[in-house]
């Protein structure tokens, strides 16, 4: 086959347009500062336990890092409104700790070995002991919920508990299914992972005391960042690097999850290149080389590209979406994270 392969100098995934990503979260993150230190402060007050292993395992899925991200969402929501109490410190502890949780449900399922730069919970310590701390970590992070004391978040946050469960299941469903369709796609996107983005937005307006048409309008910024979010991180399994994500490249594919690269890719293959994926994805027998042949396809056929126009989409529609709250500093900043998060892809 003489397609040529997407390289490390392919602007995808180039590392300059990561940093500026990454930059748009420290500046946020520097925004929330005070109210950050908080919240790190009882997410960790909630994973203790005297059970020795529930601090360790959670401990070192949290000290590893990550963005943070939807805890910043929340609090940069309560902001955008002058919210001046601080339960929204608990609601954006109580969100993050619901990410941590599905995180290690997620490297269980999806038999990942490298989170946050460092090996998963499950190759340390195994996959029973990720399954049950997930469990703990979900319960506490309902403490801190009920602390809060508003009963339209305490909803809004457990539905989307639930709803990602039900994103994880459908997504499950679709494995190795190469007939997958962008429809089905979407739907599992919506639910794993921009219901939380959504609800954690919503849930620091409400607080801090939004109109009706402003709590939409944050759900609606922060659903369809979560959509572009995912979007990118889907390419990026194909096309990104490794010690940038902190995660194995290459995952979906070894899983044979239809994400949208594959789906584009198998809707637009040959006749005769159907086997391919039958025997890769459906049949789940891949040899080494497959992974690479995979990416030639997706070059060749834009599958890589057009997942990308499609995050750009949906980050558009975000941005057009906070574009009706009031505009300071924190929306200003909300609406460079969106920005950042495609352009770190293309
Ligand atoms: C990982 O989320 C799961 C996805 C939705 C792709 P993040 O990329 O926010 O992970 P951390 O929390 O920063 O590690
Ligand atoms: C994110 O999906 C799942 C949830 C956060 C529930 P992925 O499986 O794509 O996330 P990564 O790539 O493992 O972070
Ligand atoms: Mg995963
Ligand atoms: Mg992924």
């Amino acid at each position: 086959m003489s397609i040529s392969l997407a390289t490390s100098a392919d602007p995808i995934s180039a590392p300059k347009s990561h940093r500026d990503f990454l930059g748009a979260v420290a500046v946020l993150r520097a925004l929330t500062e005070s109210d950050f230190e908080s919240v790190n402060r009882e997410i960790l007050t909630h994973m203790q336990s005297s059970v020795g292993l529930i601090p360790d395992l959670a401990g070192h899925l949290v000290n590893a890092g990550g963005k943070r991200i939807r805890p910043m969402l929340t609090l940069a929501a309560a902001h955008v409104f002058d919210y001046e109490g601080v339960d929204h410190v608990k609601l954006a502890a109580a969100v993050e700790l619901i990410h941590g949780a599905t995180l290690l449900h997620d490297d269980v399922v999806d038999e990942s070995s490298l989170r946050r730069g460092a090996k998963t919970a499950n190759v340390i310590w195994g996959n029973k002991e990720s399954v049950l701390v997930g469990d703990y970590l979900f319960s506490r992070a309902f403490e801190l919920m009920v602390a809060a004391g508003d009963l339209r978040v305490l909803q809004i946050l457990s539905r989307a508990s639930g709803i990602i469960a039900e994103g994880e299941v459908l997504q499950l469903a679709t494995q190795k299914n190469i007939e997958t369709t962008f429809e089905q796609y979407l739907d599992v996107v919506n639910a794993k992972t921009a219901a939380l983005f959504a609800s954690a937005a919503q849930s620091g307006a409400l607080i801090g005391n939004c109109n009706e048409q402003q709590e939409d309008a944050m759900r609606c910024f922060a659903r369809n960042f979560g959509i572009a979010y995912q979007l990118v991180d889907d390419a990026l399994d194909y096309v990104g690097f490794e010690e940038s994500l902190g995660k194995t490249v290459g995952d979906d594919f070894r899983e044979g999850k239809m994400t949208l690269p594959i789906v584009y890719a198998v809707a637009r293959s040959k006749p005769d290149e159907k086997a391919f994926w039958q025997r890769t994805i459906s049949d789940g027998k891949q040899e080494p080389e497959d992974f690479e042949t995979a990416r030639a396809f997706m070059e060749r056929d834009d599958a890589i590209v057009d997942t990308i126009a499609c995050a750009k989409r949906h980050a558009e529609k975000s941005l057009n979406d906070i574009s009706k709250v009031p505009a300071n500093k924190y929306s200003s900043a909300l609406a460079e994270m969106v920005e950042t998060s495609v352009s770190r892809a293309s």
